[in-house]
């Protein structure tokens, strides 16, 4: 059975998923648009590109559905990915029924889309709006002086001030708007680079992690890919200092085996398990949004979701502001590391305080993993003494606490002795 085949992860990330997706309240375009044939071809376009989720994640939107011929027209041509740009432009997270349509102030305006949602440079992700003579309304990219060559032809449906559904002549189209990189024909390396990730790409190729991504993207792969200058953010521990099995652990927490779209973690109201988290669980990711920010939270620190550098289905590769520290990892106070050298020598016994780098090691991965290779750069005589260090320095710093609280302690009881003498 094919079934059997799938990782059990990888069923249940999406299992979950679809559990999100039905709990989203409010309407349902799909169900809306299946008692239209007129518009089977977009409607299923919707669906294959989860911009139905999108849409269906927002309280107030307005979409512009294309008729059969002209929605083929365009799917003939383009990749998925472009046909997924090009159907976001098509949502307006405004709601214009027929009668705001033509009753639009000065008679032009510019409407933002879910396009822009996805860290669309300025206005790109806005389409204009305006009447023009004998009562016509028309549609067009926002660049000033672009031609409006989309025309308003019916409305289908409206829930107001929810949902509206509107027909339109032609798509709207922006020059770019269907160059979309696809997984397909992606160096992943490449555009990570591209995208500000040098240092993260860099590390997935020391790592020998690339190839386990590779892999993921016929199935499933979300990248939370942090820009370089996150890895030199305050808080962020020296990556050097980390066992080799720890900095692959680190990188896996950036990844989930499934397609989640920005949109798609908005729904997210339980945590999200990463290509790091084993049959134990753990290694997960909780989510937060306010309007389009998401956020996502590892229980050490948080950091915002910016751009969408690919978003190809099944494939989604998003940049973060900051390093994702999970809490199995860092949860104890990850400390800027002070140089090797000036550590001091620990005063306790070495407990054997389970070390969570050594669980971590020996989780099971969802996916082969190739040896991961120590990062090159690495001045650690091996990656096993690095890990030692990082733990004398834990206990050590645990000790430091306990001696200081002692001390607050003792310090407190006589003073309180001395107040009751
Ligand atoms: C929306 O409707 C379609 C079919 O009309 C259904 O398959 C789907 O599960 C619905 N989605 C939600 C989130 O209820
Ligand atoms: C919309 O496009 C038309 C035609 O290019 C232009 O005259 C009008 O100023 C634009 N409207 C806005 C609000 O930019
Ligand atoms: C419109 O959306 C609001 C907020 O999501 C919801 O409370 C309300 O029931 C919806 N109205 C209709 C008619 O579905
Ligand atoms: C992908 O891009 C990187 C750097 O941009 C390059 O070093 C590598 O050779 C490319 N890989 C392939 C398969 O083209």
């Amino acid at each position: 059975m094919a079934k059997n085949d799938v990782p059990s992860s990888l069923l249940m990330a999406s299992l979950v998923l679809s559990v999100w997706a039905a709990a989203a309240n409010g309407h349902n375009i799909t169900a809306i648009l299946d008692s239209f044939p007129d518009y089977s071809v977009y409607n299923g376009y919707m669906s294959q590109t989860k911009v139905a989720d999108e849409v269906n994640s927002r309280d107030t939107v307005t979409c512009l559905v294309l008729p059969n011929a002209a929605m083929t027209a365009l799917a003939a041509k383009h990749s998925l990915a472009a046909i997924k740009n090009a159907l976001r432009l098509l949502v307006l997270l405004d709601y214009f029924d027929p009668q705001k349509l033509h009753d639009i102030p000065l008679g032009t305006t510019l409407t933002t889309t879910l396009y822009q949602t996805t860290g669309a440079p300025g206005k790109q992700g806005f389409v204009n709006i305006t009447n023009v003579r004998g009562g016509r309304v028309a549609f067009g990219p926002s660049s000033p002086g672009s031609k409006l060559a989309s025309d308003y032809t019916k409305s289908v449906r409206q829930i107001p001030y929810n949902i509206s559904v509107l027909e339109i002549s032609a798509p709207i189209i922006f020059p770019g708007l269907l160059d979309a990189p696809t997984a397909a024909d992606s160096n992943l390396t490449a555009l990570l680079e591209k995208a500000g990730c040098k240092t993260f790409a860099s590390l997935l190729v020391s790592t020998g992690l690339l190839k386990n991504f590779q892999s993921a993207m016929d199935k499933g792969l979300t990248l939370f890919a942090p820009n370089d200058e996150a890895f030199n953010a305050d808080g962020v521990p020296d990556l050097n200092s980390l066992s080799s099995a720890d900095l692959v652990t680190l990188l896996q927490y950036h990844a989930l085996l499934s397609y989640t779209p920005k949109d798609s973690l908005k729904l997210a109201d339980h945590p999200i398990s990463t290509m790091a988290t084993g049959s134990s669980g753990k290694f997960d990711l909780t989510v937060s949004s306010q309007g389009d920010d998401v956020t996502l939270h590892t229980g050490v620190d948080s950091s915002r979701v910016a751009n969408t550098v690919l978003d190809d289905t099944p494939v989604a590769i998003l940049t973060v502001d900051s390093v994702l520290l999970p809490s199995e990892l860092f949860g104890h106070a990850p400390a800027p590391a002070p140089a090797p050298s000036s550590l001091p020598p620990s005063p306790l016994p070495s407990t054997p305080a389970p070390a969570p780098a050594s669980k971590s090691a020996k989780a099971p991965s969802p996916l082969p993993l190739s040896p991961p290779a120590p990062p090159s750069s690495s001045p650690a005589a091996s990656p096993q003494a690095a890990s030692d260090k990082a733990d004398v320095k834990n206990s050590s710093g645990a000790a430091e606490l306990v001696r200081s609280l002692a001390t607050l302690i003792a310090v407190a009881v006589a003073a309180l002795w001395l107040l009751l003498m």
